[in-house]
């Protein structure tokens, strides 16, 4: 009994000795390969729908208090025996006591980008990378170009930004071969920011970077057909509107792989297309006409535009070619017998079901190889269907192309096809990308300048064609040598390459729809430190947007609003002018009318109608410059030369404004009666809509003196219901009509003086603070 009771004590420490002697990192690796989709659901899955119903929501007002509370409170609620826990206990425990790096790095990334759910915790991030650092001794690029971030943004307000700490950790991490760093340097060199500008070192690099990419692709995906990018390159504020609000914006949107939507097929070009005839949908057995034609209808075009959303991905969900291609093919087989009864409309979205279908067969995207002959099959299918209709080109043509050009080795034929539709903007640039390259191959052909081909090629968004174009205008084609310009087109093509040079984008985007905002902010800045404009402009607008009627603009702290407004002025030098005039606004909002000014008057240079508007606005109201209406004047005469809808757009955000500052004095004047009463030395001050009652209700009696306004208040809740509805009831009509009179007189005001004169008594340009 004994022995064996001493020997079972024996084993048990025993097994205790050895469990807590091994390093459990091999535990972590396991339990990431078994529990991935517990410990981090995968958001992009096609069949997810989770980042479909989030609504976009950003906290914007931050204080460290709260972090902490939330911080503590997550960890005093996590179940102790939750897998989450033993693998983050597993962790620390690999880092603290077995000195692994590799653990030590994950708990670095887990803290600074919320991995696997856990809340972000900046300084702890710092700790572990600067202890990854010590492990390996500074030989891991990746971590020194982690470091070099953490110094020269001072993680966002936690500690001091140091520069040339930064700088010189992303050198080292650049002589190492990181491509993030080199990019980070590429872009300081090719603005000159804190560096000297050298454009040359930054084509040198960006060029680099763009071989380094250029290999990354097959020799077929590069010179026949390049794969649709997963590009998560965005601006924030576009999923909100943009910048400047609906409809002022001189920036074009950044958001390129929403989910596509059902087209209007009532509308003139798809009723003309089918010569004029509309179908109306009834419930299914009232409708005698066509209620088969609307169901085959319906199907096609769900099917068409779900199949396009697999095959290229969307933001919220992965590719997935291979699924596409089955539903397509179920189409093929369910319609392709009943062609010939179609209407046109029918027939045009199953000729553009087949076309994509040849294409993912010429593509070989989920199939074991390309397989040009069943693509030949149903894109010659596709354009036997399609091209009875008179009116629509397709890509058909372009595919088709590509296989005379390659299985068969018939170039004229090729050609013939990309002409026909290489200059429509529906080709996206392939064409004009092929016709360029046969230019150069055989100028015999006459086929144009590869030159401009190229361009065009890389102006509608073909990616091979933008890095033909840098290296055309490197090698000094056409004697069009400008080193920044072509830097800048070797930026672009490496940018839009994010799925390789910003990989956490993504990720970063799944965040800030789950509403982890503080993590997605950290993913926003790192990549701003890499030179992406629209990340610039996303980190800032995390921080601060221009408050609108409804959010009451948050309490921020100082260093928040220096931080989005040097976030704003970096995108502004990228040539966002919207990021400008808001750098100007907020600078405006500090107080800094110098500054507000300089940015206001760049932007103005670039043709920025609201940055115009809003330096005639300071010239008016002799903000930071001399009072001068004729300059003034002129501004707002200006922009509106350039956008006559920022009369409206302004207009309205003025209604906004005044708006809201009446709805603010309300408030505010009632707070103030609240704190009277409760120290009576103050003397009361009512809320003017109770004076308007009082006036209303008392308008009989001689005057209305303090004391018997004061009395009346005090009797209210003794006054019948009835009494207070009217009076109420009248206070809002009085309210109303002052507010009328007041936008009458305005308006007439307006038009006599000009219409540069309804700013005049705006506490703001053209954006709303309440104080
Ligand atoms: C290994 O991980 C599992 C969870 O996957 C956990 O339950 C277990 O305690 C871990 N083992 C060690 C020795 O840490
Ligand atoms: C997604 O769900 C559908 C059923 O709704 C299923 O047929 C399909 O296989 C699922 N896709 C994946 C990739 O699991
Ligand atoms: C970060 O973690 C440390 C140590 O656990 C804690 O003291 C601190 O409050 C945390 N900070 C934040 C912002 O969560
Ligand atoms: C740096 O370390 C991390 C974690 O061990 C690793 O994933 C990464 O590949 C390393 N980077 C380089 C350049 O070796
Ligand atoms: C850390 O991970 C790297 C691969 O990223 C591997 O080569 C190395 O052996 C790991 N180190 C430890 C201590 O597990
Ligand atoms: C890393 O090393 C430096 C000195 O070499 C030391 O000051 C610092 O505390 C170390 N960091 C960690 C996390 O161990
Ligand atoms: C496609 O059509 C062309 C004629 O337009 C024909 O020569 C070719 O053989 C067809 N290809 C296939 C695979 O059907
Ligand atoms: C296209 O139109 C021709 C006559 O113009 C007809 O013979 C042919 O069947 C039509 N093709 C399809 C696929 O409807
Ligand atoms: C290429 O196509 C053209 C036009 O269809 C044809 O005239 C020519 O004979 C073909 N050339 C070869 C080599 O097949």
């Amino acid at each position: 009994m004994l022995i064996i009771w001493l020997y079972s004590i024996f084993l048990a420490n025993l097994i205790k000795v050895l469990a807590v002697d091994v390093d459990p990192w091999n535990n972590i690796t396991n339990t990431i390969d078994l529990y991935s989709d517990t410990l981090q659901p995968d958001y992009f899955h096609v069949n997810n729908t989770v980042l479909d119903e989030c609504q976009l929501h950003i906290r914007r007002s931050y204080s460290l208090e709260r972090e902490k509370q939330e911080f503590d409170k997550f960890w005093a609620s996590l179940d102790p025996d939750s897998l989450h826990s033993s693998f983050y206990n597993d962790l620390v425990i690999s880092s603290d006591k077995y000195q692994n790096p590799n653990a030590t790095y994950m708990l670095a990334q887990i803290h600074l980008y919320g991995d696997y759910g856990f809340p972000h915790n900046k300084s702890l991030g710092f700790h572990y990378l600067d202890k990854f650092n010590n492990l390996t001794d500074y030989q891991n690029a990746t971590a020194l170009f982690d470091m070099g971030v953490l110094y020269t943004t001072g993680l966002l307000g936690t500690t001091e930004i140091d520069i040339p700490k930064g700088l010189a950790f992303f050198e080292k991490a650049a002589d190492s071969g990181d491509l993030r760093a080199k990019q980070a340097l590429a872009y300081r060199y090719l603005v000159g920011m804190n560096v000297p500008k050298d454009c040359g070192k930054a084509l040198f690099l960006y060029r680099q970077l763009a071989e380094h990419i250029f290999e990354r692709f097959t020799p077929e995906e590069w010179s026949i057909e390049f794969p649709p990018l997963e590009s998560y390159n965005i601006r924030v504020s576009d999923l909100d509107g943009g910048l400047l609000g609906e409809g002022l914006n001189r920036i074009t949107s950044s958001i390129k792989r929403s989910a596509s939507k059902r087209p209007d097929l009532f509308s003139i070009y798809y009723t003309q297309m089918n010569e004029g005839k509309v179908y109306l949908s009834f419930n299914s057995d009232e409708s005698v006409l066509g209620s088969n034609d609307d169901d085959v209808l319906d199907k096609l075009v769900d099917s068409y535009y779900t199949a396009l959303d697999l095959f290229k991905g969307t933001y919220n969900t992965r590719r997935t070619p291979e699924m596409a291609r089955l539903l397509l093919e179920s189409i093929f087989e369910e319609f392709d017998s009943s062609v010939a009864s179609m209407d046109n409309l029918q027939a045009h979205f199953y000729g553009r079901c087949v076309d994509l279908l040849g294409h993912i067969y010429l593509t070989g995207e989920g199939l074991p190889s390309s397989d040009a002959n069943t693509a030949e099959t149903y894109l010659n299918r596709s354009l036997q269907v399609v091209e009875n209709l008179s009116s629509i080109f397709t890509t058909t043509n372009k595919d088709l192309g590509l296989i005379h050009q390659y299985k068969y080795g018939n170039i004229t034929k090729a050609v013939q096809y990309y002409k026909k539709i290489f200059n429509k903007w529906g080709s996206a640039g392939g064409p004009d990308y092929q016709l360029a390259k046969l230019s150069i191959e055989h100028p015999e052909m006459k086929l144009g300048n590869p030159l401009v081909l190229m361009q065009q090629g890389h102006m509608r968004g073909y990616l091979p064609s933008t890095y033909e174009f840098a290296s055309m205008l490197e090698n000094g084609i056409n004697d069009n040598y400008n080193i920044e310009d072509t830097a800048l087109v070797y930026k672009l093509f490496v940018e839009s390459n994010d799925w390789l040079m910003a990989p956490r984008l993504r990720d970063t985007y799944a965040r800030l729809l789950l509403g982890d905002t503080e993590s997605a902010l950290w993913g926003y800045a790192v990549a701003a430190e890499q030179g992406y404009e629209s990340a610039q402009v996303s980190a800032a607008y995390i921080m601060y947007k221009q408050p609108n009627l409804y959010g009451k603009s948050t309490e921020l702290l100082a260093t928040r609003k220096r931080l989005a407004v040097t976030y704003y002025a970096r995108a502004f030098r990228q040539l966002n002018i919207d990021a400008g005039v808001i750098a100007g606004n907020l600078y405006f909002e500090m107080g800094d009318y110098p500054r507000a000014l300089t940015s206001y008057q760049s932007a103005a240079l670039k043709y920025s109608p609201m940055a115009l508007w809003n330096l005639g606005y300071m010239y008016e109201n002799a903000l930071g410059v001399e009072k001068d209406y004729h300059l003034a004047k002129r501004f707002y005469d200006e922009a509106l030369t350039f956008d006559p809808n920022i009369l409206w757009g302004v207009k309205f955000s003025l209604l906004q404004l005044q708006i809201k500052s009446w709805y603010y004095w309300l408030i505010r004047s009632e707070e103030t009666t609240i704190a009277g009463a409760q120290s009576s030395s103050i003397v009361k001050v009512l809320p003017f809509y109770k004076q308007l009652i009082n006036l209303f209700r008392y308008s009989g009696s001689d005057s209305l003196s303090k004391d018997k306004v004061d009395k009346v208040t005090s009797n209210t809740q003794q006054q019948s219901a009835e009494t207070a509805f009217l009076g109420r009831f009248s206070s809002l009509f009085i309210i109303v009509t002052v507010i009328c009179i007041q936008y009458v007189i305005r308006f007439v005001l307006a038009i006599r003086q000009g219409r540069a004169h309804v700013r005049a008594e705006q506490p703001e340009p053209a954006h709303i603070n309440e104080e």
